[in-house]
């Protein structure tokens, strides 16, 4: 049995090493994992649905179209890390009333605000914090990503882990420094799952509650050009659209309110798929970013990744 555990996690580590977030799990499959650990038979347990991948871990693939787990599917209810089911989502988003003031007094009251929402707090994994946006608050670049994860909410801030790594990267190769920029997220909290492993997209119900503090921060901000990284990012800030898909909108430029967003893709995205050409499709649309926003481009910068 131990030996099964191991293997798990050795494949674990191994999607992880290979830039995978997020690892979805059939409720069947965990409940065999549970009586693993736990020591009960496993024919004791229900057997794995047939939908269920034929290994305990679901390819990246399956990940990526993980079901929102707050809307769990009949049948079954979507648990937290403590076991329980997952608090519902309160319908009406919150309100943001930003005080009288100049930027920093509005971004820190805003700040505040969100810390101190008690819908964040009662979804935080154990021991996590909520994630505001970090940067200069009077940045022309926002970079939008998705949601916290594990080192987010261990950190309270947000893209500090591998997928921040990168961004940090891109941004120096655009000439900037990370506290140049604003860096914000879709959700404030990450997303909860029963596991401390593994990441899933955040839902409709749960973007819609966290939007009025992103749509805050950009108000506050007021940068010239907004980043959405990945399709998450695109859906929590347009709205979703069943007929977008990404290779049709990358590089693009649509509206938020009145501020232009960029479309590209998410840096977990590039570290799993990190190909010369699809290194230089980002970094394609970061020139786009730089010209909006009118930074200077060296020569050598246009050749990146060529
Ligand atoms: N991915 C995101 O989208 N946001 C983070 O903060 C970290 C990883």
């Amino acid at each position: 049995m131990r030996s099964r555990i191991e293997a798990i996690v050795e494949e674990l580590k191994r999607l992880k090493g290979e830039g995978v977030e997020r690892v979805y799990l059939e409720e069947s499959t965990l409940e065999n994992l549970r009586a693993m650990v736990t020591g009960r038979s496993e024919a004791s347990v229900r057997p794995t649905a047939p939908s269920a991948p034929a290994t305990p871990l679901a390819p990246a693939k399956a990940a990526v179209s993980a079901r929102p787990a707050s809307g769990s599917r009949a049948g079954t209810v979507a648990l937290n890390q403590k076991g329980r089911p997952i608090a519902p989502i309160p319908t009406d988003p919150p309100k943001v009333m930003l005080p009288e003031g100049d930027k920093s007094m509005r971004w820190e009251a805003l700040r505040e605000q969100v810390l101190n929402d008690p819908v964040c707090i009662e979804h935080l994994n154990p021991g996590a914090r909520v994630v505001f946006g970090v940067g200069s608050i009077d940045a022309d670049i926002f970079f939008c990503g998705e949601a916290p994860g594990g080192d987010e909410e261990k950190q309270g801030e947000p893209f500090v882990g591998r997928a921040g790594e990168l961004l940090d990267k891109i941004i120096g190769a655009m000439g900037l420094e990370r506290e140049e920029v604003y860096i914000g997220n879709i959700m404030n909290w990450r997303p909860e799952m029963p596991t401390p492993v593994g990441n899933r997209p955040p839902s409709q119900k749960e973007m819609a509650y966290c939007l009025p503090y992103l749509r805050a921060q950009i108000e506050v901000v007021q940068p010239k050009v907004i980043v959405a990284l990945g399709m998450t990012a695109v859906n929590g800030l347009l709205g979703p659209d069943p007929q977008r898909r990404m290779g049709a909108i990358r590089g693009k430029f649509f509206a938020f309110n009145q501020t232009p967003l960029l479309v590209t893709y998410h840096p977990s995205y590039l570290l799993r798929y990190a190909s010369v050409k699809t290194k230089r499709l980002v970094w394609e649309d970061m020139l786009k970013a730089m010209e909006r926003v009118g930074l200077p481009i060296t020569e050598k910068q246009r050749g990146y990744f060529q």
